[in-house]
């Protein structure tokens, strides 16, 4: 284990070169135009499997983007560990709040920034350079590895489920790791066990049979983009709750155990406030922010249009107006359900004056990770050995759809050993990764695998 520890901290700038390739190429899951890049993106991560001596590395094509896989399986008797990433990235807009090309990474106050640096080329590219380091040194691992690596995570895993019931035999293992969320601050190691769900949908009301001139009928006929502000508005109560019937239905409240263990993690308002810009907060009442983003569910508006936005005034009355919404789920919430729950509440509450049409995008279960898991013990001690600091379990407001299909599928369990600085602005302009953050946490990933294996 020594000697990988030395050759990972012998090898950084090269894997930083490396890491700066990945990050070159546009690997945008959701826009059409880059399925090229997406492919190439894909053969990119089999190669660096082939070269780090990983073996039946497979390119797998799929209705959408392709899956790699890959293996390492000559540790008899130990644990088999499925690690997933996915090397997919969000969009890059507003490109111009960039304060340099998304794709061409720059490294800046010892950071990393591109789009992918965080989420998550920058955290899945560790897992591969930790393998590098003890493959290289020993010629073996302690343990077994497999590799399932995605490029649709940024668009649901629409098609990885499919995938996992389909390799279910070749994907078999002991628990998967994933490296896709965050720290809860620099220099704090952390294990995320519980992630929420998430469920979108648009909604389109059309009034009018055309836009009209809101001089002469303004006034007399209901305005489509006024009517869903009113929808949206009423979603929720002054408290903050949700009002569709039965959204809570399902909901796991909190024990009082979890939620003194919540107000032990040092959360301070007033510095969040500051980082956000924002007098103050607000979210359901009754619990604190913490628990609110990562324990209670929400409804979101994540856009709304309608009518004239161009420059200038343009007096008319839409026929038209649209919302993307998207819910965030708590733990046994089913996101079908929420969707089917929501659907209703729309075409329910809409008046007569508009026709209501719904669309339903991706969706993802939540997940909570059982703390008396038995790998839990290996990766919290290797966490603790690199950061020469205990680490702190946490739960994140965010999705990672296929997670919960792991444990429904394959029965496993996931260790969520998350990277990720608070501001590494992942989905944002300027994305970035802390170097020194990527440094150790290579250095983890490579004692986890000895931890795991009973040796080291
Ligand atoms: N890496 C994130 C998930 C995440 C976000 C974990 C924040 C912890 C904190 C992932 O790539 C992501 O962005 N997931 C999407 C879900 C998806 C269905 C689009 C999300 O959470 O919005
Ligand atoms: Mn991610
Ligand atoms: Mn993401």
């Amino acid at each position: 284990m020594e000697q990988a520890l030395q050759y990972a901290r012998v090898s950084r700038e090269r894997y930083i070169r490396e890491l700066i390739e990945y990050l070159a190429i546009p690997s945008i899951s959701s826009d059409p135009a880059h399925k090229e890049d997406i492919r190439r993106c894909a053969e990119w991560t089999a190669g660096q499997l082939r070269d780090i001596g990983m073996e039946n590395v497979q390119l797998h094509s799929t209705a959408g983007h392709p899956v790699v896989t890959a293996d390492w399986l000559h540790a008899a008797n130990k644990p088999t560990a499925l690690i997933y990433g996915h090397y997919d990235v969000q969009p890059v807009d507003p490109l111009d709040l960039w304060e340099q090309d998304p794709f061409t990474a720059a490294v800046k106050n010892e950071r990393i920034v591109a789009r992918g640096a965080a989420d998550d080329k920058g955290q899945l590219f560790m897992h591969f350079k930790a393998l590098e380091a003890v493959l290289k040194k020993s010629g073996r691992l302690p343990v077994n590895v497999k590799f399932v690596i995605e490029g649709e995570e940024e668009i649901g895993s629409v098609n990885l489920s499919a995938f996992l019931r389909a390799h279910k035999a070749d994907l078999k293992a002991d628990v998967s790791a994933v490296s896709d969320t965050s720290m809860w601050a620099e220099g704090i190691p952390s294990i995320t066990y519980g992630l929420r769900g998430l469920t979108y949908l648009e909604i389109e009301l059309t009034g009018p049979n055309r836009d009209l001139h809101s001089g002469t009928y303004g006034g007399a006929v209901a305005n489509p983009a006024e009517v869903l502000a009113r929808m949206l508005a009423r979603v929720k109560d002054n408290e903050g709750r949700v009002q569709i019937p039965g959204f809570y239905n399902r909901v796991v409240d909190l024990t009082e155990q979890e939620r003194k263990l919540f107000r032990q993690i040092p959360f301070d308002e007033a510095q969040y406030k500051h980082d956000l810009g924002v007098a103050e907060l607000w979210g359901e009442g009754g619990w604190t922010p913490l628990e609110q983003v990562w324990a209670r569910p929400t409804f979101e508006v994540n856009g709304i249009w309608g009518g004239y936005t161009g420059v200038g005034a343009k007096t008319v009355l839409p026929a038209k107006a649209s919302a993307k919404v998207s819910m965030r789920l708590a733990p046994k919430q089913d996101p079908d359900e929420i969707v089917q729950l929501a659907e209703k509440y729309f075409m329910d509450n809409a008046p007569k004056s508009v026709e209501v049409k719904v669309i339903r995008h991706h969706g993802g279960k939540p997940v909570i990770v059982p703390l008396d898991n038995p790998y839990l013990a290996s990766a919290t001690r290797a966490l603790r050995e690199a950061w020469q600091r205990e680490p702190l379990f946490i739960r994140e407001g965010g999705s990672i759809p296929i997670v919960a299909d792991f444990k429904e599928i394959l029965g496993l369990d996931t260790l969520l050993l998350g990277f990720a600085l608070p501001d590494n602005r992942a989905h944002s302009p300027n994305e970035n990764f802390h170097l020194p953050t990527f440094y150790t946490g290579i250095e983890s990933l490579v004692r986890f695998l000895f931890y795991l294996s009973g040796e080291g």
